[in-house]
C-alpha cells in the first residue's frame, strides 16, 4: 500500500467509525460523513452551523452506487451518462432511504445524487462502499473552500481525518438540477445552462420555495466583508475584484476574461480579499453567459440579495 491509498484506508475507517472527513471535489471541498448514519450527519450540521432543513447530496463512486439510493428516469439517465462523473447533481425521487437517511434529506422524499471526478473523493466513496454526505466544507453562509488551508480554516476541527487533494480544478459548486416533474434547474454550477438543455430540453426555473434547494437562500457565500456588484471601479477603502484583459490585480479574477478561470478563482479570492480586513469587496461586472449565470449566483448571495 502506498502513502495515499493508506491515507485514504485511514480515512474510510474514520467515516465508518462515524466520524468526518475532508474530501477534496473537482469543484469544492466537501465535509464527509456516511450518508446513512443519522449520528454522522448531524454532526455534519453541527459543525457548518447550518440549518437543519438544508438537505444534503450524497456522492457517489458510480451510477451503480446511484441506482440503489435514487429512482433513475430515462432524463436521470441521460444526464448522468454525460456528466458523470463529474460536477452535476441530480435531485431524483428516493430509493433505498437508508443508505442515505431522514437527516441527510431533510425529511424530503428525494435524494440529491452527484458522482464526483476527483480521484480522492472516488477513491474514498469505494473505500467505505457507500454513498457520502459531503456539503461544502464551509460554515454555513461563508464562501465555500477551494483549497485544503481554507477548508482546514473553515471545519478541519471538526474532522476526524482529512485528504488534501491540493486546490480544486473549478472552484464553483455543482450544478442542481430536479427531475421530479419539468426538468428544474436549483442551482447554477459547474455544469451550464445549456450544456443540460442540450440533453434534456429547455429547464424550468426554480420555485421560490427555498426549501427545494436552500442553497438559493439569500446571502450564502458571503464574507464579512460587503460586497459591491458591477462595480466599474473600487472607491477609497475597497478590494478590488477586476475581470479581464488589462484590469489590475492582485484580485484580477481572470486576466484572459476567461470564465472558467474566473469560477476557479471566485472563492479563493474573496476571502484573500477579505482577510485584508477592507471596508468593502467591490466586484467588476461578469458576463451573464456560460459559467458567467453561476459565478453571478454565487457573487449575488455574497452580497445579499435575493436570488
Ligand atoms: O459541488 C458540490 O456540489 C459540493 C461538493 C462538495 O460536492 N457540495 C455542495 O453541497 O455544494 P452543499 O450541501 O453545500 O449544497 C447542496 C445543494 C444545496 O443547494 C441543497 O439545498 C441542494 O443541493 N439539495 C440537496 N438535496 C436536495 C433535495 N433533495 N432537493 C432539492 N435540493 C437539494
Ligand atoms: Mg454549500
Amino acid at each position: 500500500m502506498n502513502d495515499r491509498q493508506a491515507e485514504v484506508e485511514a480515512a474510510a475507517s474514520a467515516i465508518r467509525g462515524g466520524g468526518l472527513v475532508l474530501m477534496p471535489t473537482e469543484t469544492v471541498y466537501g465535509l464527509a460523513a456516511d450518508a446513512g448514519n443519522a449520528r454522522a450527519v448531524a454532526a455534519v450540521y453541527e459543525a457548518k452551523g447550518r440549518p437543519s432543513f438544508n438537505p444534503l447530496i450524497a456522492h457517489v463512486a458510480d451510477l451503480e452506487m446511484a441506482r440503489r439510493i435514487a429512482r433513475f428516469d430515462d432524463r436521470a439517465e441521460a444526464l448522468a451518462r454525460r456528466f458523470w462523473p463529474g460536477p452535476l447533481t441530480l435531485v431524483l425521487p428516493a430509493g433505498d432511504t437508508e443508505a442515505v437517511c431522514d437527516l441527510a434529506r431533510a425529511g424530503l422524499e428525494t435524494v440529491a445524487v452527484r458522482a464526483p471526478a476527483h480521484p480522492l473523493a472516488h477513491a474514498l466513496i469505494e473505500a467505505v462502499g457507500g454513498p457520502l454526505v459531503a456539503p461544502s466544507a464551509n460554515r454555513s453562509g461563508r464562501p465555500s473552500p477551494t483549497t485544503f488551508a481554507d477548508a482546514v480554516e473553515e471545519t478541519g476541527a471538526a474532522a476526524a481525518a482529512a485528504l488534501d487533494g491540493g486546490p480544486c480544478g473549478i472552484g464553483l459548486e455543482s450544478t442542481v438540477v430536479a427531475l421530479l416533474d419539468a426538468p428544474r434547474l436549483l442551482r447554477p454550477g459547474a455544469v451550464t445552462r445549456a450544456e443540460i438543455e442540450a440533453v434534456v430540453g429547455p429547464l424550468a426555473e426554480a420555485e421560490a420555495d427555498a426549501k427545494r434547494s436552500p442553497g438559493r437562500l439569500a446571502r450564502h457565500y458571503a464574507p464579512n466583508a460587503p460586497v459591491r456588484l458591477d462595480a466599474r471601479a473600487p472607491e477609497p477603502g475597497e478590494a478590488w475584484l477586476s475581470f479581464g484583459p488589462g484590469a489590475p490585480g492582485p484580485y484580477n479574477l481572470s486576466p484572459t476574461g476567461d470564465l472558467r478561470e474566473a469560477a476557479a478563482n471566485l472563492f479563493a479570492y474573496l476571502r484573500a480579499a477579505d482577510r485584508t480586513g477592507p471596508a468593502g469587496i467591490a466586484v467588476a461586472p461578469i458576463p451573464q453567459e456560460g459559467l458567467g449565470e453561476a459565478i453571478n449566483d454565487r457573487l449575488k448571495r455574497a452580497a445579499g440579495f435575493v436570488g
